[in-house]
Parts: structure tokens; sequence; C-alpha cells
């Protein structure tokens, strides 16, 4: 039971998704949402909705007119409270839990007059984007919603239950902290106190949780809210939440285990699939190879061949140019129509695709071939490339040219989409996959220097280290990432615990003695004392709860999340500051 603050006044003695046929008879108090009324000659039918369901109010004319009347007056989303008695309804609704009952109303009771809301609050809504994403509270009362942030509940749920039992403790670690790289750019706030410095937001705890390993506490866990100030996608906002771990004394192969473990409880608590095999590895250069991306989808096969060999040297300018040939077989696509070739060439165009254009051969069932480079190549020619990429008759060869690692990106692309359009990327059906050696450095060519793929903090494989000072290129980093459906859910790595190797580490990224020092000072300073081996991993928590979903995008998972332009368009923020903010952060704007 549920009472106001004066504690006379009892709101409700069931909730909205609660009552059912053995309750006939009951006298009951309901408090709820008007989501729609129905007037029917002499009747008056009202839906009356809570987090819970919906329960369908009857008022009847013929019993108590001024009170049908008054029904009738309230408006959508007014809030009333209602007390009446359970029938058995007459019209059933199967698709209602409570579709066999109805109150009938004998006190209705306005609690909160609602202004006309700007878009229909139901399971399918007229509302766009923008407008739902301002009144985000109205949106929150919708079905979809409602159930993403159950499930996001349910599985926080889960996650801390599985973490506490295998023994590691949730500790919190600093929102306000020192600006450090990290990768993305920081946010950052500025300080009263100390005029002219600043704090950062967290990109995440990584500094903190290898802190905490060196505190002693050897397990450590936490949702963690990381903030990163990078151009946004639909799997990322500028604010968003991170299982985040750590552990001491451990090798890649025990973070993995427990994470893996943690993944397949989840399986089995949320979405009753019982995973029981390992999950398979694949290196990043195999991955790269095989499916252009270094997060492949491997609910399907459609992997990516390299005809370079056999493409380029033959008079064909386009190949001729190329530094890279690769082609996907589309199964059964040898029917396609050139409206659908052309729609494909439209795709792998886009700006964000980046191809310059596609070459397709059709293996027909007569056992010829056709294909928009005929002129160029002779049949047996074609055969070839055919049976490099294992097409079969009445298969489609797509084939994408151009500089390697952009073409490699156009044909994973490409894959997606033929995955998408010939329904191989199954909802409901999981296929996690590590990936595994990833180059411990990249190269950025506009700063011309190294930059750690992961972060700064991940070891070398050790079997690799020699190769540190002459040819830092080819040193494997000792990290993992876990991928879920062509989606990156986490990543981690066995951290250098070691101040002279974390130093040459730091230097390699070009950092002097000194910026080092200024950077990183107090974690180097705290390798000094007796750092344990440790490693970690954090999983995008956002991404999980989107993926059990079924959902394309995070932001239908957070409660108040920000658009694509990293705006709370609720909130309207970020905005202006007062002059008076202004001068106690001691901050001037140049003009
Ligand atoms: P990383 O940067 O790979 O690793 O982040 C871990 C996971 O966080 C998720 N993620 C995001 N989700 C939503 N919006 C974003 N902007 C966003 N950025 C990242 C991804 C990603 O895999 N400290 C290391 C982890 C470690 O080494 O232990 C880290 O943050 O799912």
């Amino acid at each position: 039971m549920y009472f106001c603050q004066n504690f006379s006044v009892m709101y409700r003695t069931h909730n909205c998704g609660e009552l059912r046929l053995d309750d006939a008879g009951e006298k009951v108090t309901l408090s709820g949402w008007i989501q729609r009324s129905r007037d029917l000659g002499g009747m008056t039918f009202v839906d009356l909705r809570d987090r819970y369901g919906i329960t369908q109010l009857v008022f009847n004319m013929d019993q108590d007119a001024a009170l049908c009347q008054e029904a009738r007056n309230l408006g959508r989303e007014d809030v009333v409270r209602v007390e009446g008695i359970v029938r058995e309804r007459s019209n059933k609704n199967k698709n209602l839990v409570t579709g066999d009952i109805e109150i009938e109303v004998q006190k209705i009771e306005l609690l909160s007059k609602s202004a006309l809301p700007p878009f229909t609050i139901e399971e399918e809504t007229d509302g766009g984007d923008e407008l739902r994403m301002k009144y985000r509270y109205l949106d929150l009362r919708r079905e979809p919603l409602k159930k993403n942030l159950i499930l996001r509940h349910r599985m926080a749920q889960e996650i801390r239950k599985y973490l506490d039992k295998e023994g590691f403790l949730e500790i919190e670690t600093p929102a306000l902290i020192r600006s450090t790289p990290e990768g993305a750019r920081d946010f950052v706030v500025p300080s009263r106190l100390h005029k002219a410095q600043f704090y950062a937001l967290p990109q995440s705890p990584q500094i903190f949780k290898q802190l905490l390993m060196i505190g002693g506490y050897d397990k450590y866990f936490q949702l963690a809210k990381c903030f990163r100030d990078e151009d946004l996608r639909a799997d990322r906002q500028p604010e968003f939440t991170q299982v985040d771990c750590e552990m001491s004394f451990v090798e890649k192969e025990d973070v993995m285990r427990v994470f893996e473990g943690l993944i397949k409880y989840l399986l089995e608590t949320i979405q009753g699939i019982h995973y029981k095999d390992e999950f398979p590895r694949m290196t990043y250069g195999e991955a790269m190879e095989k499916y252009g991306t270094d997060k492949p989808d491997i609910r399907f096969g459609m992997e990516i061949h390299d005809l370079t060999g056999e493409a380029r040297g033959r008079g064909f300018r386009v190949f001729d140019t190329a530094g890279f040939i690769g082609g996907i077989c589309v199964p059964g696509g040898a029917g396609y129509s050139r409206k659908q070739l052309d729609q494909l060439t439209d795709f792998v165009r886009r700006p964000q695709i980046g191809a310059g254009g596609m070459v397709y051969v059709k293996f027909l069932g007569d056992g010829s071939v056709k294909s928009s480079v005929d002129k160029f190549f002779d049949a047996s020619d074609l055969m070839m490339w055919g049976e490099r990429a294992g097409t079969c008759k009445g298969d489609l060869l797509l084939i994408l040219s151009g500089e390697k690692q952009g073409t490699l990106f156009a044909l994973s692309e490409l894959r997606l989409e033929m995955g998408n359009r010939l329904d191989m990327r199954k909802e409901g059906v999981f296929a996690p996959l590590w990936v595994v050696d990833f180059p411990l450095l990249e190269w950025n060519e506009e700063e011309k220097r190294y930059q750690a793929m992961h972060h700064p903090f991940t070891s070398p494989l050790p079997e690799d280290l020699p190769l540190l000072k002459d040819h830092p290129e080819k040193v494997r980093a000792n990290a993992y990432d876990l991928v879920i459906n062509g989606v990156e859910i986490g990543g981690g790595s066995v951290r250098i615990h070691d101040t002279e190797l974390q130093g040459r580490m730091l230097s390699l990224l070009g950092f002097t003695p000194e910026q080092a020092a200024s950077q990183f000072g107090f974690l180097l300073e705290a390798l000094r004392f007796g750092a344990p081996p440790h490693g970690g991993i954090a999983l995008g928590f956002d991404r999980l709860v989107a993926l059990f979903g079924g959902g394309e995008s995070i932001r239908d998972y957070i409660a108040f999340p920000k658009n694509n332009a990293g705006r709370d368009m609720m909130a309207d923020a970020p905005n202006f500051i007062s002059q008076k903010q202004l001068n106690e952060l001691h901050l001037r704007f140049r003009e």
C-alpha cells in the first residue's frame, strides 16, 4: 500500500498492471495517468496507466451521470486517483495482462491536470526525435523506453550479483580528476579556488583503478560514468557508462575467463540462452583480413577475399592502380537486377563508406558468368576470381578496389549491408568473439608520432618485448576486445606494472621525461611502491544493454541522453553562464 506524505490518503491498493480475474469483486484504489478515453453510448471507458501497465476504468451514465461526466472532462495525461470494484470484462482484451477485468469506478479524484502532451504517449508515437528528446519525461512514460530502462536496471543488478560473487568490490572513483591524455578529448571544469586551473572529467577510471590495485584491492569494479568529447554516433554518447573492472595477480586469460563468464551469466539470466562453448578468438590481423574490421559480426560468413593477385595488372586501369582488390560472395545473388546493383553501388559510394565504385560478377545457373567488367576480363579470369572467393552457381561476387585500409573498410560495410538485406544478422542470436593481438602502437600521420592503440598503460606481449626498441610497429599488445554481433562491447589489457617499462612506453609515445612526469607523475610514482601485476577490462554498459534489447541506438537505453550534437535538448545544455559565474571562475572570453 502507498500513502501520501500526510499519511491520510491512500493513493493505491494496487498498481495498474496487477489486477486479474481472481480479484473480481474486490474494492480497489488505483492512481495513474489517463492514457485515453472512449465514450460509447452511455458508457465511458478510460485506460489508466502507470509503470506497471494499463487498467481499464468504466463509468456508466445510467448509474452515476455526474461521475461519468467528471470522467468525460478528464484529458490525456491527467493524473487521477480512482476507487471502484474489480469486475470481469465482457469484452476481454487478450493483448493486456489486465485485459480480463475492468474497474467499475465509484469515485474519481483529479490529482494533477496535464497540459496537452505534444505527442501521443503510446507504443507507437507521432512525435519526432527532437520533440521526444525535449520532452523526454513524457517519452519515458512510453512502453518501449520503459522496457529498455527496466532491462538496464536488471542487467545492472545481475552484473553486481555476478561480480560480487566473484569477490569484486564496488569502489567509486572521482569524477573531477586531472586532465591526462587517454585517447579522446577531455571535458574540462574550471576551478574557482585555483585560478586558471582545470579539472577534467574522466574518460574512464583507468589510472584510478590501477592505483586501487597498487592500494591492494585486488578485484575492483564500478558502473562508472565516463566522459569523452568526441564525434558522436548511434553507439557513442559524450557521457556513457562502463562496467569497469581491474584485477591483480592475473594474466590475460584470468581476466578473459571472468568476463566471458559474466557475459554467459547475462545471456543465461536475461536472455535465457545457455552458451556453453568457449568464446571464439581471432587475432586483429585475421579480423582485418577476413572482415575488414576489428569488430566483425560473425553471425554470418561472407568473408572478404583478396583478389589483388588475380585481378591486378590485366589492363583494367581501376584495378591496376589499386593497392588492394577484394570481394565478397553474396550467396544466391546472381539474380540481382540492374536496379539492385545500382543501389549497392550508391551505397558504397556514400561519403562515409568512400568507395569509388563497385564491380560485380554473376555466376549464373547455367555455368556462364556475367560481369560489369566483361570488356576487360575473359570468362576464365572471372571464374578464377570466383574460385578464389568460393562462389557457387547462382552467387554474386561484389568487388571493391583502392587503397588497402579504405577498401577493407568499405568491404566490411558492404558485407554488413548485405547481411542486413539477406536477413543474416538474426535478432536474438548472440555471437561473441574475443579479438586479440592488437598492435601496441599505431602511427599518427598528422602528428608524426606513435600513439597507443589501446592506452599508454597497456603492456606489450612479453614475447614481443625485444622488438620494442627497433621495431615498435611490430609489437603486439597484451590486450583483448570483446565483440558481440559486430559491436565493440569492451576492451582491456594487462597493464605495465614496472616504472622503467612504463617510462619507455611514454617516451615511445613522444612524451619527454618532464611531460611524462607532469601528466602521469602520480602513476609513475605509485608504480615505484610495489605494484602488483594487474590487468582489467571495461565493458560499454549502454552498448551491452542496447545489444540485449535489440536496439539500434544506445540513446534509447539511457534515461536522459544527449542528441547527435551533444546537446541535452530538455535542459538545453550546454548553455551560457552568468558574468558573475565567469568572474568567479576567472574566465574571460576573447572577442
Ligand atoms: P575503451 O576506451 O575501449 O577502454 O572503452 C571501453 C568500452 O566503452 C564503450 N565506449 C563507449 N560507449 C558509449 N559511448 C562512448 N563514447 C564510448 N566510448 C567507449 C565501448 C568500449 O569498448 N580504460 C579502458 C578499459 C581498460 O583498459 O580496462 C577503456 O576505457 O563499448
